[in-house]
């Protein structure tokens, strides 16, 4: 099978020496990556800006805005069977990056920030998707019930919640699996190589689920 992964944080540019991003490591999404190319699976790694070593044997593809995380995305999810989208996208972006550094004032300054486009919820509204789709939900409160509302509103097959203040940063985490058809998993506090491990598992299961119900 074919995985298509996103991992990392995006930066927005403000202006030519300054971003806005996240805490975002990479490191849960470059562990899935590590882990379906032990299994022999194909990998094509999306990933922000992070200090990770690429997988080898991966094809990677370096990105920095969200835009540009899109478009990677886009072009190769249709030849992918599973596509796990770990990348903590930024949600918002500045209205106009300035050409020139913004120099400092006396007074303060207001930059008005603008939504990106939803990676996850683009390919979940895509009606004729031959690709299991699989969403990651970072969240610090109400674990369950706002994965739940990801998986309906960005028409995921599943999603994988997990408290971003474990998460980030860490090598450990853990996990609660949200399926499409109601059924939950939780795996408790491991290191992130090893949940990887499972990940590969019950996504390639899923898949080859999917693939069985359509013939
Ligand atoms: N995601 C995406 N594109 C965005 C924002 C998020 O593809 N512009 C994806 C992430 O890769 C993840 C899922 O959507 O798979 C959920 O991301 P998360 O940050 O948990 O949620 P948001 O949709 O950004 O909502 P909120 O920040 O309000 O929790």
């Amino acid at each position: 099978m074919t995985f298509l992964i996103t991992a990392g944080p995006t930066r927005e540019p403000i202006d030519p020496v300054r971003y806005i991003s996240n805490r975002s490591s990479g490191k849960m999404g470059y562990a899935v990556a590590e882990a379906a190319l032990d299994v022999r699976h194909d990998v094509i790694l999306i990933s922000g800006p992070v200090n990770l070593a690429p997988p080898r044997n991966a094809k990677f593809i370096s990105v920095s805005t969200s835009d540009e995380m899109f478009e990677a995305v886009h072009r190769h999810a249709d030849e992918s069977n599973v596509c796990v989208l770990c990348a903590a996208v930024a949600d918002y972006k500045p209205a106009q990056v300035s050409p020139v550094k913004i120099k400092k004032h006396a007074d303060g300054i207001s930059i008005e920030l603008v939504p990106t486009r939803d990676i996850l919820q683009s390919l979940g509204c895509q009606d004729a998707r031959k690709f299991l789709l699989v969403g990651f939900a970072a969240e610090t409160d109400h674990l369950e019930a706002n994965a739940t509302k990801k998986l309906r509103e960005k028409n995921c097959d599943i999603i994988v919640a997990n408290d971003a203040r474990i998460a980030m940063e860490s090598d450990e985490n853990e996990l609660l699996i949200l399926f499409r058809d109601g059924e939950m998993k939780k795996i408790s506090r491991a290191s992130k190589k090893i949940l990887a491990r499972q990940l590969v598992k019950i996504f390639s299961n899923s898949q080859q689920k999917s693939l069985t119900k359509k013939m």
